[in-house]
């Protein structure tokens, strides 16, 4: 049994308003020359990074970051980050696109690993947001939703790997 939290339509619309909030901040700041690079976080971040990407009118171009740390079940375990092409991030303006944020190790070290590559800005945009369970001090520039202390899956986010294809975020309902 799958709740729904937010539907389609809900995640459709708060992307789209997330998307003119990001056009108007990067507007001034990138150019066809010097595009915004948008760093999506597979897997968690597939479907959020496309459907967020096709509304921005920005010039942009994307690379995929690759964090994985959540193995079998609802806890984490030690973080692994897969981060290409990192030579050609300086002087460049970088939009790290989440799934969720939770206790915020995740984003904070990809953070810190593309601060050393020199880059113009680093922005993080999310589109859930848990700060009930933040260990880390994070906080997201663009977040769509903020959510309490629960575990969700769908749009991208998985329970062992499962459930990414939901077209609606939701929560699995043990009774
Ligand atoms: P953090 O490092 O604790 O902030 O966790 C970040 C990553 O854990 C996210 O990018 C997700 O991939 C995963 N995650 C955190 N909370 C959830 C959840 O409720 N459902 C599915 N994945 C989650
Ligand atoms: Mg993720």
């Amino acid at each position: 049994m799958i709740k729904v939290l937010y539907s389609e339509v809900q995640i459709a619309q708060q992307v789209r308003l997330l998307a003119e909030r990001v056009d108007e901040y990067y507007a001034p700041l990138v150019s066809e020359s010097q595009p915004l690079i948008v760093l999506p976080v597979l897997k968690g971040a597939l479907m959020f990074g496309a459907d967020l990407s096709r509304q921005l009118r920005v010039p942009l171009y994307f690379e995929f970051l690759r964090a994985s740390s959540y193995r079998a079940g609802t806890t984490s375990g030690a973080l692994h980050l897969d981060i290409p092409q990192m030579g050609q991030f300086a002087g460049r303006h970088l939009l790290v696109v989440e799934d969720i944020i939770d206790t915020g190790k995740t984003v904070s070290r990809i953070l810190e690993a593309l601060g050393e590559c020199a880059p113009a800005s680093i922005e993080v945009c999310t589109l859930l947001d848990k700060p009930a369970r933040r260990t880390v001090a994070v906080e997201p520039t663009f977040c769509g939703f903020t959510i309490k202390d629960r575990f969700v899956i769908g749009y991208g986010m998985d329970l062992a790997e499962r459930y990414r294809e939901l077209p609606y975020v939701g929560e699995l309902c043990t009774s």
